[in-house]
Order: structure tokens, then C-alpha cells, then sequence
């Protein structure tokens, strides 16, 4: 990664939650680490609370002993790192609070700024205006918007319109850490740093693309938050939507941030609305059951803290989504997330037609399968593709065997630390680049495209199908691929 030479100021909103200590302040600290950050860029926590800076330095050292435990008892880092990080009280919903960053000096002396809302976004639009009163909206000063961003359409136009009241659509950096995993980005350079793959890349080659989230972890402690959004909306409609989007889009012109979003955005405008009775046939809902992962037994979304009977909220979602362009026309794409399945892991397959014709007999023709490109997220990040092979032998005959072409990232750059998605993203605002950020029209296309679905769930009296933790959702799932004479991929 290139460094951020030019020095500037951090201030992280909701500078002590759980986002600022599990992920902002790890990544930080990796930059810095890695000597990415200008020797005068400064880290100030804002939150309501009453902290000095030592409170906070100690909290921060707190956090990374629990969040990065190889930091522990670093002398080369450490000391820098807590040099740069000081606090500031601040409510949030109280405009004179604000003044506080002036008497902070923050921005002076020219530097960039970034203020980093890792808040509700229901303060959004308040801060914003908060900071424009303060001259703290200058064209040097950004903001970055954690998701969710609204609940539909309507919600997200509101903070949208209330954020673009002070800041320039150039300063909003709206963040999906999805789009800063090494692997995702790596999809770019696959399909646009080889001409293996792009002449491939169409209907006339793929028979369909699959993109799975499956997660262990239950709500965690956010049932609060979590019954109010359901999968549709926490991972459907930003973090697999963008996935989607990655494998789709038209090559850019170029690598910067228009180029690509302007191809993103074509593709969710041609995807195809799912809405009324098409959403019984093509879309899966299901809820968490009590059941087992890893051997340990855990609960089901009932049993969580702060539940409630009523809920429909769904877990796991499935879904069938087509893309109505030349490129992409009969290509189903099948989308799956979930909590509580049976093994934490993400990607992306991409399933090639069967050949055209066959040249071997019988025997060989049984044992052909068809080429897949698998694209692993995590847990590990690795590339691999099938392809069919002659099993060796003299006595053989043309047996023949899928054999994977394996390319393990960590084993070919030499267990090179991949650095996390925040990481990489919390650079890329610093150093103005927003090609890996959300412009707004993505994600009023993208809650268009959501809403479709919501609507038509909203109009029936069905509950989400209940699944076994730690199984693969409700069997349902199963069978949309099925349907269509396809199956999901196995793990
Ligand atoms: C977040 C969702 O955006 O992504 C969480 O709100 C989810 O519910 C998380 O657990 C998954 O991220 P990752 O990087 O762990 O796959």
C-alpha cells in the first residue's frame, strides 16, 4: 500500500463503541505499524462521555491487547500510536459541543480531515450540520458514513439529503467494508489484469454465478438493531449487492472511483425488480433455531436477549437475482447470507456452461464436470479453478477427474499479512481516494431494488422458515438452485 504522506486528523465519532475498538483503532494502528501513516496525522475519540486523553490511550491499549493480541507488549508502535491519540467530549446533538474541535486545533496548520461517523445514523445529519457551523466542512474535511444507511428508500434520501446539505458529494465517503477485503479487490485485478478470463465473462460462457455469506455468529448482543434490519437489509443490500456488482459491471474505463461506480451503477439498474408473487418463487427468508456449531450448543433467535415472539425478522436470506443486460441475459446469480449456518466462510463461484460437445465415450462423459472459478473471501483468501483431467495411466483409458488449479494468496506472497478491509479503507479516505466507496446513486439503486423485495414479503402472512444452527438455512434454500437444474456449491 502507498502511504498517506500528507498529514491529517482522524476524529472518530462513537470514538469508545465497539466498531472504533474492534476494527478503526486496530486498523490504525496496523497502519501505523507499517509506517502508512504521516508522521503528524492525529486520532481523536468524540464521544459524550467525560475521558481525558490518558483514559483514552488506555483504552485504546485496552482494546488492541484484546483485538491485536501480537501488539501486546510492542515498544516500536505502541509509544508513536499513543502519541497520536487524544479525546474530545462531545454530544453529539449539542451544536456548541462542537467548539471543542476548534479549541482541539482540529484541521489547522491545512491538514485533511476525516471525521469518521461510527454513530446511529439517525445523528448523521445533525453532526454534519454541527460541523459546518464550526467551519469544520471545509473541501480539505471529509466525512465517512458507516452503514446502515436508512432502512428503504425513503429513510436513506433523508440522510442522504440531510449530509449533502453541508457536504459535497466528493467529500462523503459512504463505507462498505466489504469492498476493502484484499480478495474482493483482487477480483478486479482477475477479470482486468488477464485476458484469460474477460472473453469468458459473458451468457455465452457462464451458465451461473453464486455468491454465499454464511456466518457462525448469532445477533450478538444486537437484537435491538438487528430485528429491526433482518439479512435483506444488513448484508443483502450493500455488502452482497456490491459483490454482485464487482462480478457484473462492464470493465471501466479506468481504476478510479467514477469509472468503476459508473459501471456498478448500470448494473442495478438492470437488475431485474422482484416483487409480488415472483418473490415466493425466487427469494428464501428463514430464522435461527436452537442447534449446534462447532459442537457447542447454541440458541435460537427466540432465546437471544431482548427478543420478542412477534418477530419475523429473517436471518438467512436466498435469493435468485438477474441481471437484464446483453451481457449477463438467462445468467441467474443466487445469493445467500445467513447467521448461525455451519461454517463461517464467503465467496464467490462462477460456474462455467457444460462444453459444447463431447469427444469421449460414455464412461468419460459421467465423470465431466463443468469449469468453476471459485473466488474465497474468507476464512482464508485463495483463487481456485476446476478443470477436468486425465486421471494418469497407462491401463486407464480417458479416465477423467476435476482437478483444482489452487492459488492460496498467503502461500504465494510468502504469508505477507493481508491487511483487514478497514485498513486499507481508512487509507484510501485519507488519501482522498473513493473508488472503493459507495456514491449515493448506488445506494438509492440498490434500496430500490430491496424495497421491491421488502414490499412483497410485507404482503403475506408466512413466517421465515426456521433452520438448525449450524445447518445450511431451511431446506428451501436448497431448492431455489434446484429449481432451475442447478445446485449451490459445497463448502
Ligand atoms: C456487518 C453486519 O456489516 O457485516 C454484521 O452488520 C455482519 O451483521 C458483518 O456480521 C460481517 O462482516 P465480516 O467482515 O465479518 O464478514
Amino acid at each position: 500500500m502507498k502511504a498517506s504522506l500528507k498529514a491529517c486528523d482522524v476524529v472518530i465519532f462513537g470514538g469508545g463503541g465497539d466498531l472504533a475498538m474492534r476494527k478503526l483503532l486496530p486498523a490504525l494502528y496496523h497502519l501505523d505499524q507499517d509506517g502508512l501513516l504521516a508522521k503528524n496525522t492525529r486520532i481523536i475519540g468524540a464521544s459524550r462521555r467525560d475521558m481525558s486523553a490518558q483514559d483514552y490511550q488506555d483504552k485504546v491499549r485496552e482494546a488492541l491487547n484484546e483485538f491485536v493480541p501480537a501488539s501486546v507488549g510492542d515498544e516500536n508502535t505502541w509509544p508513536r500510536f499513543k502519541e497520536r491519540l487524544s479525546y474530545v467530549s462531545v454530544d453529539a446533538q449539542e451544536e456548541s459541543d462542537f467548539a471543542r474541535f476548534n479549541d482541539h486545533n482540529v484541521g489547522d496548520d491545512e491538514k485533511d480531515v476525516v471525521f469518521y461517523l461510527a454513530t446511529s445514523p439517525d445523528l448523521f445529519g445533525s453532526i454534519c450540520s454541527s460541523l459546518a457551523n464550526h467551519g469544520l466542512n471545509q473541501e480539505r474535511m471529509r466525512v465517512v458514513l458507516e452503514k446502515p444507511l436508512g432502512r428503504d428508500l425513503i429513510s436513506s434520501r433523508a440522510i442522504n439529503d440531510e449530509v449533502t446539505q453541508n457536504f459535497g458529494e466528493k467529500q462523503i465517503f459512504r463505507i462498505d467494508h466489504y469492498l476493502g477485503k484484499e480478495t474482493v479487490q483482487n477480483l478486479l485485478a482477475i477479470r482486468f489484469g488477464n485476458t484469460l478470463f474477460e472473453p469468458l465473462w459473458d451468457s455465452a460462457h457462464i451458465d451461473n454465478v453464486q455468491i454465499t455469506v454464511s456466518e457462525t455468529v448469532g445477533v450478538e448482543g444486537r437484537w435491538g438493531y438487528y430485528d429491526k434490519a433482518g439479512a435483506l437489509r444488513d448484508m443483502v443490500q450493500n455488502h452482497l449487492v456490491q459483490l454482485l456488482c464487482l462480478v457484473a459491471m462492464e470493465p471501466p474505463g479506468r481504476n478510479d472511483a467514477d469509472s468503476v461506480r459508473d459501471e456498478k451503477i448500470k448494473v442495478l439498474k438492470a437488475l431485474r425488480p422482484i416483487e409480488g408473487a415472483n418473490a415466493y418463487t425466487k427469494t428464501v427468508r428463514g430464522q435461527y433455531a436452537k442447534g449446534m456449531i462447532n459442537g457447542k450448543d447454541v440458541k435460537g433467535y427466540f432465546d437471544e436477549e431482548g427478543s420478542n415472539l412477534e418477530s419475523r425478522t429473517e436471518t438467512f436470506v436466498a435469493l435468485r437475482a438477474d441481471i437484464d443486460n446483453w451481457r449477463w441475459a438467462g445468467v441467474p446469480f443466487y445469493l445467500r447470507t445467513g447467521k448461525r449456518l455451519g461454517q463461517r466462510y464467503s465467496e464467490i463461484v462462477i460456474q462455467y456452461k457444460s462444453i459444447p460437445h463431447s469427444i469421449f465415450n460414455d464412461e468419460s462423459n459421467r465423470q465431466l464436470q463443468r469449469n468453476q472459478l471459485i473466488i474465497r473471501l474468507q476464512p482464508e483468501e485463495k483463487i481456485s479453478l476446476t478443470v477436468m483431467n486425465k486421471v494418469p495411466g497407462a491401463g486407464e483409458g480417458m479416465n477423467l477427474q476435476p482437478v483444482d488449479l489452487n492459488l492460496s494468496l498467503s502461500e504465494a506472497f510468502n504469508n505477507k499479512r493481508s491487511p483487514e478491509a478497514y485498513e486499507r479503507l481508512l487509507l484510501d479516505v485519507m488519501r482522498d481516494d473513493a473508488t472503493l466507496f459507495m456514491r449515493y446513486d448506488e445506494v438509492e439503486a440498490a434500496w430500490k431494488w430491496v424495497d421491491g423485495i421488502m414490499a412483497a414479503w410485507s404482503q403475506t402472512s408466512e413466517r421465515p422458515k426456521e433452520y438448525a444452527s449450524g445447518s445450511w438455512g431451511p431446506a428451501a434454500s436448497m431448492a431455489l438452485p434446484i429449481k432451475d437444474g442447478r445446485n449451490w456449491h459445497d463448502y
